[in-house]
């Protein structure tokens, strides 16, 4: 793929190149739009999934993943089925890709990246440079020699994982609480605070396609920490350095999610980035009772609707699933319970809060087990029909992208505008102008020449009459990118909003 030079330090083509025109879907627009106060006014639809009432919301809903326990059949089930999106816990930091100097091990990294593209989920990428998780020989090195491992490192990894991850935590918690840079990190303590610049410059020449973010804890509200990191992000666009997004980790505790955190994500989405909640968990004193969890679901509500209200929020990413593997005892002795899941795999009042505050009902997941069958199945001889549209159906495209030098993100909103639901879909297009689909996320892709056809993932296939569902993709472009043309769901023309 062609691939722009980064412009260098302080040239206009780099202001030029690194302004993003961020579309986001109508559903998302009229989610903030329909904001009344602190709620947030969407019509509600009946959902049992986080994925099925962010998507309708047109957010992403995202899981930190250890892939070692797939294994555990209750683990997976709500990870391939709650969520639209994955992040790798620890299996992309710096200890587990290059434990050796120059050796790159992506075992763990690379389970993480096919668990996404089997379940047609969006990969994110977590973390290039970090103070943390770091092995011993980078803490050993100095000078040019630490400046050249770590844009090693990251020209390295971003390749590695280029087309598959969408975006990459490019630094990871570079300021300090009080405001201003961390002193405690070889990188700032060694190379001074240009190895930020270095390092998104870097991420960007390795994959031009990925969004670059920034990230951090204790940023949720207005303060000196989240000033500091505004601060960085604004130089950065005037400067024409690449950066694309910044990440809000949110380990809160109960009761104290920051009144202003929908203004502060605002104040950042107003300097031309995009927002996201990246880690959110919110912890208690353990044990766990009936309040605490109460207030707990409440505090995810709000840092849900806070997204919501934001047209730029992506989305909202939780630190793992079960309070069982949490980090936060670990870390935090007498903390706990601060996920969604309880240690046995039951759902916390803070699921129905949170499809709540997506807009959906919660609809109860049947708690009998599905009756065996008294006769076995027969093995079906005839293959799956091709999906087919309901009579009188209409469907109705979103297409907004967010585009730069020769790489776009494409968000696409699906709506079945007929009476009957679909169950099965492919949607078909042409591109106007030679652009490549390199990825896609919630649909599978082929394309022939300008012809390009997104088929519906395992997971929504089925739209109700009147719902919507939302995937995406990333696509290259050779300098003109123009709009879709004849937008088709299974053979039926669709408009386009
Ligand atoms: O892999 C080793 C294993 O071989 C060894 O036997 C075991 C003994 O303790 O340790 C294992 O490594 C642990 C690793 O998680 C993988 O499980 C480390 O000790 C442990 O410190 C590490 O904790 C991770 C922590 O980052 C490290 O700082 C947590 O799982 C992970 O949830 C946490 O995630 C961070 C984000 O990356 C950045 N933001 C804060 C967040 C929470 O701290």
């Amino acid at each position: 793929m062609p691939r722009p030079l980064p412009a260098p330090r302080g040239s206009t083509r780099g202001a030029r190149t690194a302004t993003r025109t961020v579309l986001r879907t109508t559903v998302a627009a009229a989610a903030a739009a329909l904001v009344v106060g602190a709620a947030v006014a969407i019509p509600a639809q009946a959902a049992s999934t986080l994925k099925e009432a962010a998507t309708a919301a047109g957010k992403d809903i995202g899981f930190a993943l250890d892939p070692n326990r797939l294994s555990e059949s209750a683990y997976k089930n709500i990870a391939d089925t709650e969520f639209t999106l994955v992040v790798a816990e620890n299996a992309m930091k710096w200890d587990a890709t290059e434990p050796s100097q120059n050796s790159f091990s992506y075992g763990a990294g690379d389970q993480v990246a096919s668990y996404a593209a089997s379940t047609g989920k969006e990969l994110y990428g977590h973390t290039l440079v970090w103070h943390s998780q770091l092995p011993g020989w980078v803490n050993n090195l100095s000078g040019t020699a630490l400046q050249s491992a770590m844009t090693n490192h990251v020209t390295n990894v971003a390749n590695h994982f280029e087309g598959k991850v969408t975006s990459w935590d490019v630094v990871n918690e570079a300021f300090a609480d009080g405001g201003g840079r961390r002193q405690d990190s070889p990188f700032q303590q060694k190379l001074g605070d240009g190895y930020i610049e270095t390092a998104f410059r870097a991420a960007r020449a390795a994959d031009p396609t990925a969004q670059l973010c920034i990230n951090d804890y204790n940023v949720e509200s207005v303060n000196a920490k989240s000033t500091s990191m505004y601060n960085l992000v604004k130089d950065f666009k005037a400067r024409g350095v690449p950066i694309d997004c910044v990440g809000f980790q949110a380990h809160l505790i109960v009761g104290q999610v920051p009144g202003d955190l929908r203004q502060n994500l605002q104040r950042f989405a107003d300097l031309g980035v995009d927002v996201r909640i990246t880690e959110l968990d919110i912890r208690m004193q353990t044990p766990s009772d009936a309040t605490k969890l109460a207030t707990q679901a409440a505090d995810y509500k709000k840092v849900v609707q806070a997204c919501l209200q934001v047209t730029r929020c992506q989305g909202v990413t939780v630190w793992g699933i079960t309070d069982k593997y949490s980090w936060v005892p670990d870390t935090f002795p007498g903390q706990g319970a601060a996920l969604v899941w309880d240690n046995s795999y039951a759902k916390k009042p803070a699921h129905a809060a949170v499809l709540e505050a997506f807009g959906a009902t919660p609809t109860p997941t049947p708690t009998t087990p599905n009756p065996t069958p008294t006769t076995p199945n027969p093995t079906p001889t005839t293959p799956t029909p091709t999906p087919t549209n309901p009579p009188g159906a209409g469907c109705q495209v979103t297409y907004g992208v967010n585009q730069w030098n020769t790489g776009f993100t494409a968000n696409v909103s699906v709506k079945n505008t007929s009476s009957s639901a679909v169950n099965g879909w492919a949607l078909t297009f042409t591109f106007p102008s030679g652009q490549t689909v390199t990825q896609a996320w919630s649909s599978t892709v082929t394309q022939s020449g300008a012809q390009v056809t997104l088929r519906n993932a395992a997971w929504n296939g089925s739209i109700p009459a009147g719902g919507s569902t939302q995937l995406g993709f990333n696509g290259s472009h050779t300098g003109t990118n123009a709009t879709p043309t004849g937008f088709a769901l299974n053979g039926t023309p669709c408009s386009v909003a």
